[in-house]
């Protein structure tokens, strides 16, 4: 081999090694698709919560109580789209003062089993569905509190995952967003927003109001906005109350064993071992 050639190969070597380290790295696979963002999470659920080392106290005092204090009731309805391994739904339960539930989503199934080894004390005020953020199951104005907490930036469609955010919150609902920012937004154009941009998509285009940005995390701004118009409190349903089947459409859906049955058509949800639950496809 001449050393041109030797150089053509190293060159190409290193080329191949830094798009692969951008594209499943850098950019969690979203250029590759949902299937390859959810297979990234799958394959790294075991170790996401050594990654991210959340500490309980920051999570309280950054998290949970600034929520808590803009929710007019103690006991609220909460969806938390994109848990992940349970972060929002953890910090929530772990106060007190929180005597709601909530209905924790997502499309990372190792990663919800995760979240519900840590959420297992808790029982039935969590529940954990197995589902994408694109299309939630959920009648409009269910939900008192909706949250998303660092993921929109790994949605194909995040202002498509945004329209369902805030059609399933309740006129006068709290929406609890995060925005990514600087160097690691933008090396994913096309994906993340700038905060002018995220907060004129919010008020202008979704019409939420209320919409306050803050500095939160190194990588992320937290917003907390409101869905215009007021409506009494949803209070803590059970999923079953709240659940719309893919199949028939009818929300009313019971515990039986070994899942969750449609009393509209007799589908059944599969629960698993762990406590996750599977959704029903359309037919
Ligand atoms: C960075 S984690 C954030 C998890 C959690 N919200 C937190 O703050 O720790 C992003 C999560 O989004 C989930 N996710 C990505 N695309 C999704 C989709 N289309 N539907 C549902 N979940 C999705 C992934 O499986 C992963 O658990």
């Amino acid at each position: 081999m001449t050393w041109t050639a030797v150089a053509i190969v190293l060159a190409g070597g290193t080329l191949l090694v830094v798009a692969l380290w951008y594209l499943l790295i850098k950019t969690e696979g979203v250029y590759l698709g949902r299937r390859t963002v959810v297979w990234l999470y799958d394959l790294y659920a075991g170790r996401y919560d050594r990654i991210k080392q959340y500490d309980p106290l920051i999570e309280t005092v950054y998290l949970a109580q600034p929520i808590l204090q803009r929710l007019p009731t103690r006991a609220p309805l909460v969806l938390d789209v994109a848990t992940g391994t349970g972060r929002l739904p953890l910090a929530l339960l772990e106060q007190p003062s929180f005597q709601g539930r909530v209905v924790a989503l997502d499309l990372s199934r190792r990663m919800l089993t995760q979240a519900a080894h840590k959420l297992a004390p808790f029982g039935e005020r969590v529940y954990l569905l197995h589902h994408p953020a694109e299309a939630l199951p959920f009648p409009d104005a269910t939900f008192d509190l909706v949250t998303c907490l660092e993921a929109l930036e790994f949605m194909m469609d995040a202002r498509a995952v945004l329209r369902e955010l805030v059609r399933v919150a309740r006129p006068g609902g709290l929406l609890v967003l995060t925005n990514r920012q600087g160097l690691d937004a933008r090396l994913m154009p096309g994906h993340t927003f700038s905060h002018q941009d995220f907060i004129r998509l919010l008020q202008d285009e979704l019409g939420l109001c209320d919409v306050e940005l803050l500095p939160w995390q190194l990588d992320y701004g937290i917003v907390y906005a409101r869905k215009p118009g007021q409506s009494a409190p949803i209070g803590a349903r059970s999923l079953g109350e709240v659940w719309r089947c893919a199949r028939c459409g009818a929300v009313d859906w019971v515990p039986v064993r070994g899942g969750w049955r449609c009393l509209g058509c007799e589908a059944f949800a599969p629960r698993g071992a762990d406590g996750v639950i599977e959704r029903v496809r359309e037919r």
